[in-house]
């Protein structure tokens, strides 16, 4: 732990710990829920790459089932479902969806039913993924794309309210305010001496989350995963976008064989989808000379890792 003291670390986890009961005061299953998330802070390994010092957050280790950056996204929106007395969260995703598989299992936990509407067709529903989210009682609703696309819209939402009146409503990827609102507790005081923290971008409630929160000595890059331009809002945090590979769940050998390469040598297993980008693209910008060596670098492993047998599995790998 560089530059904390036991106590100030004590009282940070201490603090959260509070926070946590306060949100969810009236239900002991939240409580036992939040207290397994957060009874240790995320580990950061220390790897080293062409000269350069990297940490890595390793938030892929949280949880079996809830790992990553989900547990912050979900955490404020199943409280306020609590506060809203609702009894079900129906959500959104793909049919390899990291968030719809941990809203599953944090649903599981907690006690609430869960609902997701499934972009795709019902023959998906025995990949790993779904199969994973139904054993956690998740009801499943497969729609076309067509349909899936309204998922914003408010005359869909509102038809939805309708079928589901118990239901609290989490759009895709747990992006929305409270989403963002956890993802502001991804750094730590743990994190607080590195200078530039790198995280991937999918729908960029992480990203906003995390660029709240940056230290004014702290700035952060996100490597977008989805082949369009992404457009920063913030002074101390960027959108890179040229490691996309062609695109949401799109792969070249060259990334492949990274990956491979990154799991051999550091013995961290990636995930397909998001963070074989993220890492490949630190490495890269290392290798083009484009990151400075005074800074000291922290990359955000958002975990993901469920989703890696179903991808092989589809892309016969
Ligand atoms: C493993 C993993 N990493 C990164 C991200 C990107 O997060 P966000 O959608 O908040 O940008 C996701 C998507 O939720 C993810 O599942």
């Amino acid at each position: 732990m560089i530059g904390l003291t036991e106590e100030i670390y004590g009282k940070y986890w201490k603090n959260r710990i509070q926070d946590a009961k306060n949100i969810v005061a009236t239900s002991e299953k939240h409580l036992r829920l939040q207290s397994e998330l957060i009874k240790s802070p995320p580990r950061i390994s220390e790897i080293e790459y062409n000269g350069y010092p990297i940490g890595i957050l390793r938030l892929d280790e949280l949880h079996p089932e809830i790992s990553g950056n989900k547990w912050f996204k979900l955490k404020y929106n199943l409280a306020q479902a609590q506060a809203e007395e609702k009894n079900a969260i129906l959500t959104f995703g793909g049919a390899y969806s990291n968030h719809i598989a941990a809203t599953a299992a944090s649903c599981k936990l907690a006690g609430f039913k869960s609902i997701g509407i499934i972009r795709g067709e019902k023959t998906a529903s025995n990949n790993p993924t779904l199969s994973a989210a139904q054993q956690n009682g998740m009801q499943l609703l497969f729609v076309d794309r067509e349909q899936y696309r309204r998922k914003t819209e408010t005359q869909y939402l509102q038809a939805l309210q309708q079928q589901f009146p118990e239901a609290y409503i989490v759009p895709e990827g747990g992006d929305n305010e409270l989403g963002q609102k956890g993802c502001e507790e991804i750094l730590s005081p743990e994190t607080r001496d590195y200078t530039s923290a790198y995280c991937a971008f999918g729908t960029g409630a992480t990203f906003k989350g995390i660029a709240k929160s940056l230290l004014p000595h702290q700035k952060l890059t996100a490597i977008n995963v989805l082949k369009f331009d992404a457009v920063s809002d913030f002074k101390n945090a960027t959108i890179n976008n040229n490691y996309h590979f062609g695109g949401y769940a799109k792969h070249t050998q060259e990334l492949l064989d990274f990956k491979s390469w990154f799991e051999i040598t550091y013995k961290i297993s990636l995930d397909y989808v998001y963070n074989s980008k993220l890492f490949f693209a630190v490495f890269d910008l290392i290798n083009q000379q484009k990151i400075n060596k005074n800074e000291k670098l922290l990359i955000i492993h958002c975990g993901g890792l469920q989703g890696n047998k179903g991808y092989a599995e589809r892309n016969k790998l």
